[in-house]
């Protein structure tokens, strides 16, 4: 396994639309595997291939408070949502430093391939709900800052460029 470099905000590349993995290979689960790895050392509760700079349909989340529930989806995809929108305060390992509160559909349907390639179907609510939604998203080369007010979205690039020339210096 190995920690991969995560994207930050505003690289172009987070804005790739991924594309679907065709047959769960050892490639795949090396990959899966990897996002884990890298997920964990980063402390975060779910990363996407899309932020690794690999645009291929794969996430792993795990919102347990033990860390010891890891999950890696391939090709997920949201297939219903119920209830009500709810609140969440989120944040992105490729948008270090803001959290902001993200309304989405409280309870989904998930339909995905897990890591050996089985058709898996799963509902969500809660937290880990928002978090394949924000998952997925990146899939899509979408970021949670764009649910935010377009003010709050130009002061977060405006600072994350500041961030990055000062790392450069
Ligand atoms: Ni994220």
């Amino acid at each position: 396994m190995a920690v991969l470099d995560i994207l930050h905000h505003p690289d172009p590349r987070l804005r790739n639309v991924a594309f679907p993995v065709e047959a769960v290979d050892d490639e795949v689960r090396q990959l899966a595997d990897d996002l884990l790895e890298t997920m964990y050392s980063a402390r975060g509760i779910g990363l996407a291939a899309v932020q690794v700079g690999i645009a291929r349909r794969v996430i792993v989340v795990d919102v347990s408070r033990e860390r010891n529930a890891p999950l890696a989806l391939v090709n997920p995809r949201v297939a219903a949502v119920h209830g009500e929108e709810a609140e969440f305060e989120e944040g992105c390992l490729s948008v270090p430093g803001v959290y902001e509160t993200v309304s989405r559909p409280e309870r989904i349907r998930i339909e995905a391939w897990d890591r050996d390639g089985n058709a898996v179907s799963m509902d969500a609510e809660g937290t880990l709900a928002a978090c394949l939604q924000h998952e997925i998203d990146h899939l899509d080369g979408r970021l949670f800052v764009d649910y935010l007010s377009r003010l709050k979205q130009q002061r977060i690039r405006k600072r994350a460029l500041k961030q990055q020339r000062e790392a450069l210096a």
